[in-house]
């Protein structure tokens, strides 16, 4: 069986998506492309052999040649999208955020365990990156004791302008806050972010940097670091401190090299395609083999689901009110095993 697929947004994300399912992963066909900028969808559309355009984003879902759904529009629309996903039964590859706000993610993660099917797999890609899982295997291991901090840091070389301080939260930070939960296997409790001086290549009233401290349920405390003026290029980065040692990932060890005069070092990635292009192969042929085996076991998800994409919402809505209020805040979540399926 071939997955056919939509595409639904094709701007830097959905077109990078599209490419790699026509191009690298095993067993899918992309069959629609949909976005608000029909140049755009007829462009990438062009490049696909057998992909058509359609202009409604809901007719793309519910289309006949069409099995599976991958979200990669703007956040704000991706509750109806996802929505309709679920109502028409289908299986979608939503990019992160689930949704904009705590109480639709809820929604969503309540409506597809009403129906008793794994169909939401939520875009936190780094879960897929080897040098994550590895990361995760070593905490699983117990090898090196129990882990009892992280140290992380997300650093961008610079943002459009219209980033403002809660957009480091909700778009930047949401990958530390999915790293934190993955790595360490459990929720976020509390979230405090302190504001340090601001980079003077800040616009005024960015808050740049911005570091956070997660307090996890079990104790255990995370920092976070998330600076998007950097002017240097793209550096995610992550420690675990254990019992008996630290392991460390995300250190840019590609190619060293000695030259004169006197120089000694590599390149850092410059941006997060790079970084992470292997990750998002492997999210997709992961997520289209689940979907080839949904109709025998009912999940049609291998990685992050709706309940990672609603508690990743709750803790940057935490984080949000921590960063206006200066305040330590608690996370607001419903207790898991109150929705069963979820
Ligand atoms: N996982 C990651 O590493 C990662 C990285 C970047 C972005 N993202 C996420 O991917 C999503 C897309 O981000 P992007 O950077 O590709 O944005 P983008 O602006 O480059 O692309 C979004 C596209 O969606 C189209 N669009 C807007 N509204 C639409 C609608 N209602 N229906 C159909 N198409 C619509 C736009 O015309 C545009 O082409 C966002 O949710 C973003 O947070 C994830």
């Amino acid at each position: 069986m071939t997955v056919k697929v939509a595409v639904l947004g094709v701007g830097v994300m959905g077109a990078n998506h599209a490419d790699q399912l026509t191009n690298l992963v095993a067993g899918a066909d992309v069959t629609v492309i949909n976005d608000y900028d029909d140049e755009r969808a007829n462009a990438i559309a062009d490049a696909i052999p057998g992909a058509r355009v359609v202009s409604d984003p809901f007719d793309a879902i519910v289309a006949e040649d069409v099995d599976a759904v991958v979200i990669a529009t703007p956040g704000p629309v991706h509750e109806k999208q996802v929505l309709a996903c679920l109502e028409a039964g289908k299986p979608v590859l939503c990019e992160k955020p689930l949704t904009t706000d705590v109480e639709s993610s809820l929604e969503i993660v309540k409506a597809e365990a009403a129906l008793g099917k794994q169909l939401i797999q939520i875009g936190f890609m780094r879960r897929f990156d080897d040098e994550y899982m590895k990361l995760r295997a070593l905490v699983e291991s117990g090898e090196l004791g129990a882990p009892i901090m992280l140290h992380l840091a997300h650093r961008n070389p610079a943002v459009p302008d219209h980033f403002d301080s809660a957009m480091i939260v909700k778009d930047c930070l949401v990958h530390e806050v999915d790293c934190a939960r993955f790595l360490l296997g459990e929720e976020i409790k509390s979230v405090h972010i302190l504001k340090p001086r601001p980079n003077s290549n800040a616009r005024d009233g960015l808050q740049d940097p911005q570091f956070a401290i997660f307090e996890m349920e079990s104790g255990r405390m995370v920092d976070a670091e998330a600076f998007v003026t950097t002017g240097i290029a793209y550096e995610v980065r992550s420690e675990a401190i254990f019992e008996r040692g630290s392991a460390q990932i995300g250190l840019d060890v590609n190619l060293v090299r000695k030259s004169a005069p006197g120089i000694w070092g590599g390149t850092v990635t410059p941006g997060f395609k790079e970084r992470f292009g292997r990750a998002y192969h492997d999210q997709l042929q992961r997520w289209v083999n689940a979907v080839k085996r949904g109709d025998e076991t009912g999940n049609y998800v291998d990685g992050p689901r709706a309940w990672d994409g609603y508690a990743a919402a709750a803790v940057c809505d935490a984080g949000v009110r921590s960063l206006t209020t200066s305040t330590r805040v608690e996370v607001d979540m419903v207790d898991r095993a109150s929705i069963p399926g979820a």
